[in-house]
């Protein structure tokens, strides 16, 4: 899914798989991905629980560990696939030009250091020769950049509310001025206006910085008022990528279209669509769409051949066999 008269992409995504072994077989868990990240972009990867995001993130990062592996895939940053890497190469690179925000990472804080120990290790594993006074400085101005105060430079992660140790992952993940950043599930665990207060923070950093972004998460509502683009993913396929207003004004996969009838709407009170969740067993996807078990729309060569993605509207492309032989409308 690539589109011409846009920005240079800094991160491209081709075929990507990454399955879990397990002994009844192996999940499916990313099936074949591809997107493009755009210089300075926004990108959100929306899906339900269980549906691949995280493995996808762990697998562009080359996260990925036992049970799961990478199948086959590409994935360019700046050209080059950082599957020839070596893990030394990897090292390198991770924090300094493409770093992650885990699901979960706040939690994961090290709660016996402080916050300054824990982002100097950042700064310390990639700049040797840093002087002490450069790295505190450092420290404070990250802080302060991801608005918190200065105090929190001394204190513990148990002393810091959800909103703030949140921040200090954000503040992990700038140290180095990376290219791209992928923060997975950043503001889920948060209360809602937390979230929000979290969320455009990242936002502010992110455009002061000028890097890239993939923001994961499962909320549609709240992903179309944080990025530029959305990739909707469903059992580890993309099955659409467009514009956020794009997408919200027609969705064109009956799964995009689900997810956005779900988003609540305060204008007009509609019941909420209760989405079922993925129905197929992930280690054996049916042939044909992966979407065809839920699908209104379904018809026969939904049953047999898997759509590719093809371009309706400038920017927006879908995989979906409604869309093959007739327009947009
Ligand atoms: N270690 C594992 N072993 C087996 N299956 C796994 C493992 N980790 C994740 N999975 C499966 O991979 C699929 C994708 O999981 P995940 O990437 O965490 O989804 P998401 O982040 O969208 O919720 C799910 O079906 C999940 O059960
Ligand atoms: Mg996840």
């Amino acid at each position: 899914m690539s589109d011409q008269n846009r920005k240079p992409a800094v991160l491209e995504v081709k075929d990507l798989r990454v399955y879990y072994e397990t002994p009844a077989g192996d999940v499916l868990a990313v099936n074949g991905i591809d997107f493009q990240l755009y210089q300075g972009e926004t990108l959100g990867l929306v899906g339900e629980s269980g549906c691949g995001k995280s493995t996808a993130a762990m697998g562009i990062l080359q996260l990925v560990v036992p049970p799961g592996r990478i199948v086959s895939g590409q994935v360019l940053l700046e050209g080059q696939n950082l599957l020839d890497l070596t893990e030394s190469e990897l090292r390198k690179l991770r924090w300094a030009k493409l770093s992650l925000i885990p699901q979960g990472a706040m939690n994961s804080l090290n709660p016996t250091m402080k916050v300054n120990r824990q982002i100097q290790d950042v700064i310390d594993a990639h700049r040797r020769g840093t002087s002490k006074q450069e790295t505190q400085d450092r420290i404070l101005q990250l802080l302060q950049m991801v608005g918190l105060p200065e105090r929190v430079y001394h204190m513990y992660p148990h002393q810091l509310s959800g909103g703030m140790k949140q921040r200090v992952c954000i503040a992990m993940a700038i140290a180095l001025s990376p290219q791209v950043i992928i923060a997975d599930e950043s503001t889920s665990a948060l209360d809602v206006v937390v979230q929000r207060v979290v969320a455009q923070t990242m936002l502010r950093v992110k455009e002061s910085l000028g890097v890239s972004m993939i923001m994961i998460g499962h909320d549609m509502g709240l992903m179309a008022q944080m990025v530029d683009r959305i990739a909707v993913m469903y059992a580890g396929k993309i099955v659409e990528i467009a514009f956020v207003k794009e997408i919200f004004d027609h969705p064109a996969h009956p799964y995009s279209q689900l997810l956005i009838e779900s988003v609540p709407s305060l204008k007009e009170h509609k019941p909420l669509k209760v989405t079922e969740g993925i129905t197929h067993d992930p280690r054996h996807p049916p042939p044909g769409c992966i979407f065809q078990l839920r699908c209104p729309l379904v018809m026969d060569q939904c049953r047999q051949q898997e759509p590719v993605a093809q371009e309706i509207r400038p920017g927006q492309w879908v995989a979906c066999h409604a869309y093959q032989a007739s327009e947009a409308k």
